[in-house]
């Protein structure tokens, strides 16, 4: 076991071929932040990126204990929000980061969502042609996907994520008490990925999941657990292909079919409910082609509504089919789809779009 438990806290330990590092989760850990860097890294001064919302509560906690910790610490503080993910905000740290005075022996902390650690993370991986990054995830989404495997990027106008690099944090750190201030609906949206986990590789996570709702105000060790688990689900998919070129392919799961309801809802559901809504399209369908265990879409169709997520979309299946296939048409060539089997277990198939597009209309119908 690589996941060590004391009372409220566990460190995965994530090995990758670019670097080796601790991803801890637990209550009460900001206030830890600069002595658990120090002990990680060898650093001099440390930069926080954080934003508009997450600065109020949190950003006094973390520059006094980095202060404490040794670290000289200075800050930029982001708008909130996806629609910041830009050159233009990305510009703007890191002529924060030049005037601050970094070097490569910085590091910098990003404090926040997915947002804020994918354009810190982006920031880091190419200031003075890369320094290093600790990752304090404070969305669910954030701790339990994004602030692992070192996928960093900023969006441009014709698409999201098109600029990135790869850098892998030298540190993660989830105080899960931080998303007791998390707005009620932005927690649920992560839980799409949670239960994608499940269904990707832990039956156990996923009965869990179907049993209980995962709440934001469960006790903190609950939530330690259960967050702990998710990340070394990624982390052993991450581990085994680093830069994407096979099994981490598997962590698309349900987004073929999410990103079409996401891109059709014109980015107004949040992606972890459009995620929700993929899966249990594909796991339809899976059934229906009989490419899976029978029984199983209804178990994934329970499990996400009694977590509050969307089993469907009310988007037109035409337009579902035209976003999932418009970018591929082009290409001529098909999709690599990832089909689940059974819960916990699944495959990877190539599918033509004409196959895609049955799939889709078969994932439409809900399950008697
Ligand atoms: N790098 C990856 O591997 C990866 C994986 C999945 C998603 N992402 C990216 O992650 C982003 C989405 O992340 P997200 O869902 O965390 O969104 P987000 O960062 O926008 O956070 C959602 C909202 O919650 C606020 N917030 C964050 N933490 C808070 C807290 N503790 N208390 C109160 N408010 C808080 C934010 O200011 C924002 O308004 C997308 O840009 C997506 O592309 C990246
Ligand atoms: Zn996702």
């Amino acid at each position: 076991m690589s996941a060590a438990t004391r009372a409220t806290r566990e460190i995965v330990h994530v090995t990758t071929t670019s670097r080796a590092y601790d991803v801890h989760v637990g209550e009460d850990l900001l206030r830890h932040t600069g002595k658990l860097i120090r002990k990680a890294v060898d650093a001099d001064k440390a930069f926080v990126v954080t934003d508009t919302n997450v600065a109020p509560p949190y950003l006094e906690r973390i520059k006094a204990s980095l202060a404490a910790a040794g670290f000289s610490v200075s800050y930029a503080v982001v708008e909130a929000g996806e629609q910041h993910k830009t050159l233009q905000t990305y510009g703007s740290i890191l002529e924060r980061m030049a005037t601050a005075n970094l070097t490569r022996d910085s590091i910098v902390v990003a404090l926040g969502g997915g947002v804020v650690g994918d354009m810190a993370g982006f920031a880091a991986a190419t200031y003075m042609r890369g320094i290093r990054v600790v990752q304090v995830p404070t969305t669910l989404l954030s701790m339990v996907d994004s602030s692992v495997g070192g996928k960093t990027a900023i969006d441009l106008s014709r698409g999201k994520n098109l600029v990135g690099a790869f850098l892998q944090p030298s540190l993660v750190i989830a105080d899960v008490a931080c998303l007791s201030t998390l707005r009620p609906e932005v927690f649920v949206d992560g839980i799409g990925e949670v239960v994608k986990h499940g269904v990707l590789a832990d039956e156990q996570l996923f009965e869990k999941l179907a049993r209980t709702p995962l709440a934001q105000n469960a006790r903190g060790s609950y939530l330690t657990h259960i967050i702990a688990r998710n990340v070394a689900i990624k982390r052993d998919v991450v581990g085994a292909d680093e830069q994407e070129h096979g099994v981490r392919q598997t962590l698309n799961l349900g987004h073929t079919i999410g990103h079409a309801i996401e891109a059709a809802s014109k980015y107004t559901l949040g992606h972890g409910h459009c995620v929700a809504a993929g899966l249990c399209y594909v796991a339809r369908a899976a059934e229906r082609m009989g490419w899976a265990e029978s029984g199983m879409a209804a178990r994934i169709e329970a499990c996400v509504a009694a977590q509050g997520l969307p089993t469907a979309s009310n988007i037109p299946v035409e337009q579902l089919v035209e976003q999932a296939t418009h970018d591929k048409k082009r290409h001529g060539a098909g999709v690599n789809l990832v089909v689940p089997e059974r819960i916990g277990h699944v495959a990877m198939r190539h599918v033509t779009l004409d196959e895609l597009t049955h799939i889709i209309e078969l994932g439409e119908q809900p399950c008697e």
